[in-house]
C-alpha cells in the first residue's frame, strides 16, 4: 500500500527494527520467503505467519501484593461500611482533579443518575446527549421525566458536535450531558460556553475519561458534576464503584444526602433513626472499596503520563499508514485517559478490505483488545427509550406525536454516528499502554504485515 505524503518508509523503518526487518523483507515478497525458510517474519498471523506481539499483554486490573497487609486489616477492622478510607479517597480524588468535592457511589452508573436526580430538571424539559455511549449515561434523565435529544458526534474525535448541540437548543433545553468517550475529552469549553448562553446544566459522563484533560483543566472539573466509573476495566479500578465531583457546595450536600437515605448530609452511617429530608436512595461506596481506590491512586498518575507518552508515540507511527487514523484531539485538548485507542478505519485506502476481516487479521497478530466497538441499535433507537415513553408520566408532559417511537427516531438520527459504527477500530484493553516502545512497534508492525499484504488478505 502507498504510504500517507510527509512520512517516508524511511524513517518509519529507522525507528522500528522489527517492523524494519519485516518491511524490507515485505518488499521482497514475504510469502516466497516463508517457504524457502529464510524468514516468514513478514507473513501475516492470519496468513499462517507468526504473530507480531509474541511476548503477551500486561493484565487489568492490577493488584499490588504490598498491600495485602492494609487489605487485611480493613477486613479486619470490622469497619466495612463507608468511614474514612471512602473519604480519604474521596478527598484524593477530588485534589487530584482540582476540585471542591467527590462523592464516591457504588457505580458509574448511579453517580451520573443522581447527579441528574439532584438538578432542577422535571417531565416537560430537554436534555442533549451524546448518541456515542450506552443506557448507562441517561437513567437518571429518564428517572426525571425529562426527553433526552440527540446531538451527532464529530467523526474524527468520535465527541458530541458543539455545532449539532447548538441547532438542537430550544425552549425546553435544560442540560447537556457530554460523553467524553473511549477516554478523549470532549470539546468542554465550547459546550460550557453554550451552556451559559443558555443557562443548562451539564453533567459530564467521565466515566472512561479519568484524567483527560482540556489545556491542564481535567475532564469532570467543566459542568455541575463530573461522573466517573471505577470498574474494573477503567484506568482507575476498584471492581465496582463511581465518584462525582463538584464544585458547588449546596449540591454536594444534596448529593450526599441522596446517596444515604436522603438523611442529612452530615448523618454518619449505620446512624439509626435520621429522618429523611428528601426522596432518596442508597449507593454508599464501601470500605475495602475506599481502599482499594486509594492503592490505585498512588500508581496512577504513573500509569496515566505511560499511557500518554505510548499512545502519542503510537499515533506518530500509524498515522503513515492511509486507512487507519488514530481518533484526533478537538483543538485545546491536551490528554486522553486512553481507556481505548480509537481509530477510524476507511476500507476504501486499503484496496476495499472490509473493516471485519482487519479487525481479524489485527488479532491474529495478538494485537491487544480489537474489536469494533458499540454495534448495537443507536442509543436513541433501544427499547428502553420507548418503555419510559409509555408511562403516564411521558404520556401527560408530551404530546402522542413527541411519542410515536417512529418519529422519535427519524427525529433524532445521528449518521456520523451511524458510519462511526461502521468505522471505529478500538484496542480495548487498559493495560496495553503500559507496554514498552518494542510492545508499541509490535502493535505497528502488525498494521505494517496487513498492509503490505491487503490483496492476499482480502482473497483467503
Ligand atoms: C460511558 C460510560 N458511562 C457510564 C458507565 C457506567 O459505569 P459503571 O459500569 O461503573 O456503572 C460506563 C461504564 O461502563 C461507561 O463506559
Amino acid at each position: 500500500m502507498k504510504r500517507k505524503e510527509n512520512v517516508s518508509r524511511r524513517s518509519f523503518l529507522k525507528s522500528s527494527g522489527l517492523a524494519a526487518a519485516g518491511a524490507v523483507l515485505a518488499t521482497q515478497g514475504s510469502i516466497a520467503s516463508a517457504r524457502t525458510g529464510v524468514s516468514n517474519e513478514t507473513v501475516p498471523a492470519i496468513l499462517g505467519g507468526p504473530k507480531a506481539h509474541k511476548t503477551g499483554w500486561q493484565s487489568w486490573p492490577q493488584w499490588d501484593a504490598k498491600n495485602n497487609t492494609r487489605m487485611i486489616e480493613v477486613m479486619q477492622s470490622g469497619i466495612w461500611s463507608r468511614r474514612s478510607k471512602v473519604s480519604d479517597f474521596e478527598k484524593k480524588w477530588a485534589e487530584m482533579n482540582g476540585v471542591k468535592h467527590c462523592l464516591a457511589t457504588v457505580n458509574g452508573t448511579n453517580a451520573l443518575s443522581a447527579a441528574w436526580m439532584q438538578l432542577d430538571i422535571r417531565p416537560g424539559d430537554e436534555v442533549i446527549i451524546s448518541p456515542y455511549t450506552f443506557s448507562a449515561s441517561l437513567f437518571g434523565i429518564l428517572y426525571k421525566g425529562a426527553m433526552p435529544v440527540w446531538a451527532d458526534i464529530d467523526p474524527m474525535t468520535f465527541q458530541i458536535d458543539p455545532k449539532k448541540i447548538r441547532e438542537k437548543i430550544n425552549s425546553r433545553t435544560k442540560g447537556i450531558l457530554p460523553v467524553h468517550i473511549c477516554g478523549y475529552p470532549s470539546d468542554m469549553p465550547e459546550i460550557m460556553k453554550i451552556a451559559r448562553e443558555h443557562n443548562l446544566f451539564v453533567v459530564e459522563d467521565a466515566c472512561q475519561a479519568h484524567f483527560a484533560e482540556i489545556d491542564g483543566k481535567k475532564v469532570g472539573a467543566f459542568g455541575n458534576a463530573g461522573c466517573f466509573s471505577f470498574q474494573e476495566t477503567k484506568v482507575l479500578a476498584v471492581g465496582e464503584g463511581g465518584g462525582i465531583l463538584t464544585n458547588d457546595t449546596d449540591y454536594y450536600h444534596r448529593l450526599v444526602s441522596y446517596h444515604n437515605f436522603g438523611y442529612p448530609s452530615q448523618a454518619k452511617p449505620g446512624q439509626i433513626g435520621s429522618m429523611s429530608y428528601i426522596l432518596a436512595n442508597k449507593i454508599r461506596m464501601a470500605e475495602y472499596q475506599g481502599l482499594i481506590g486509594l492503592c490505585q491512586l498512588e500508581k496512577f498518575e504513573e500509569q496515566h503520563n505511560l499511557r500518554n507518552e505510548n499512545a502519542a508515540y503510537l499515533t506518530e507511527k500509524l498515522s503513515v499508514y492511509p486507512g487507519i487514523t488514530p481518533v484526533k484531539y478537538h483543538k485545546g485538548a491536551t490528554q486522553a485517559s486512553y481507556y481505548i485507542y480509537a481509530m477510524v478505519y476507511n476500507e476504501d485506502a486499503l484496496d476495499g478490505l472490509p473493516r471485519s476481516r482487519f479487525l481479524e487479521a489485527l488479532s491474529a497478530e495478538a494485537a491487544p483488545g480489537v474489536c469494533p466497538g458499540y454495534q448495537n441499535d443507536p442509543i436513541y433507537a433501544q427499547e428502553f427509550l420507548d418503555d419510559a415513553f409509555k408511562t403516564d408520566i411521558y404520556k401527560k408532559f408530551y404530546t402522542a406525536d413527541e411519542l410515536d417511537f417512529e418519529k422519535y427516531k427519524q427525529r433524532n438520527h445521528c449518521p456520523e454516528l451511524i458510519k462511526t459504527y461502521n468505522k471505529a477500530v478500538w484496542l480495548w484493553h487498559p493495560a496495553f499502554l503500559l507496554g514498552s516502545k518494542s510492545d508499541m512497534d509490535d502493535i505497528v508492525n502488525a498494521v505494517d504485515k496487513i498492509h503490505n499484504n491487503v490483496a492476499k488478505i482480502k482473497t483467503v
